[in-house]
């Protein structure tokens, strides 16, 4: 039926018209907020590549944390970074390792609050790979054994949910089979099941101070120019046990968000990276956009492509103006 018998824009002419016609409602509930810990007391850190994010130490995230409940953020995605590093990573799955007492720290005070803890070594080895290095490679299946040892204790902690983003093959099953044996079956794994090989992550490694020290993540993370390789990979995740899995970055891979969704209608998060957000807050530190706008267009089109919990930097600003 043509024009002028139909005509769009009468949908368009009044707020509460859009309001009923309205496709994507971006949610308090789908958002999930990075969070990082350092050691120390009263340590608050900003990230100078990242206004408005900052490195706690524990006794300071608990306030922060106050915030990110009260606004109704359902959870919080954590990192780590160490006092010291090592070959192996040992921090990473020490049991007084930093984020194990974070995780024990914030469950004990927020009981509600979803601790989701991120597994990965590259914070944690002084090479700053995400796996262990054997004649300058990073070795796959030897990392596994590591990465299970993460998330048992990340676990027996009290996360309520683990998320490997190291990007090992197999790593996914290893972790399932490891959690089932030791009574803790009924915890998910969220997998960064598509993890490309980004230059949008360059301020998250000075937050968590984890670049790699020689090469890059190539050989493990994925190449930007493929989408039907992400697609194996998220069939592969799910078969390994993946409760969620994750695209990452969001905004430069909508397209695969978009086909993840329809192709495996699985839960799906997509991860509006470090660079994202960044991108964003220069910009609108100098005034070429409007910030609030801007950042909520992104994460729309994030949750429009079909992503169901987005991760991001913004999640208390957005669930502000979600709120409203
Ligand atoms: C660790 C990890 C990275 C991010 C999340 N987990 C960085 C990387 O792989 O180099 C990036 C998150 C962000 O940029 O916000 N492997």
């Amino acid at each position: 039926m043509p024009f002028p018998k139909q005509r769009l824009r009468r949908l368009r002419r009044k707020e509460a018209l859009r309001k009923m016609v309205r496709e994507t409602h971006l949610r308090i509930d789908d958002l999930i907020f990075p969070v990082f810990v350092r050691s120390g007391k009263g340590q608050k850190v900003e990230i100078s590549s990242m206004p408005g994010i900052f490195q706690y130490s524990i006794d300071t995230v608990c306030k922060e944390l106050e915030d990110v409940q009260s606004l109704g953020i359902p959870a919080i995605l954590l990192f780590g970074l160490p006092d010291s590093k090592d070959e192996l990573g040992s921090q990473a799955y020490a049991p007084q390792g930093i984020v194990q007492q974070a995780i024990k720290e914030i469950k004990g005070s927020f009981p509600t609050l979803i601790v989701i803890a991120d597994i990965c070594l590259c914070a944690y080895t002084n090479h700053g790979h995400c796996g262990i290095i054997k004649d300058g490679v990073v070795e796959n299946d030897q990392t596994l054994g590591i990465l299970r040892k993460i998330a048992l204790s990340q676990v027996e902690a009290g996360a309520d949910m683990v998320a490997p983003s190291d990007m090992m093959d197999g790593r996914v099953g290893a972790i399932r089979t490891a959690l089932d044996s030791n009574g803790f079956s009924h915890i998910p794994i969220m997998s960064y099941a598509a993890k490309y090989a980004s230059q949008f992550y360059g301020p998250f490694r000075e937050a968590s101070d984890s670049a790699p020290q020689f090469g890059d993540r190539r050989s493990y993370q994925m190449d930007p120019a493929n989408a039907e390789e992400a697609l194996r990979e998220i069939a592969l995740d799910i078969e390994e046990g993946a409760d969620i899995v994750m695209v990452k970055p969001a905004l430069a891979y909508l397209d695969v968000i978009y086909r993840a969704k329809q192709k495996f209608n699985h839960p799906l998060a997509a991860y509006n990276v470090s660079g994202e957000y960044s991108m964003v807050k220069a910009a609108a530190m100098k005034g070429m956009i409007e910030e609030k706008g801007v950042m909520m267009e992104i994460l729309q089109s994030i949750k429009r492509a079909g992503a169901d919990f987005i991760i991001t930097y913004f999640a208390k600003e957005a669930a502000k103006l979600i709120r409203k």
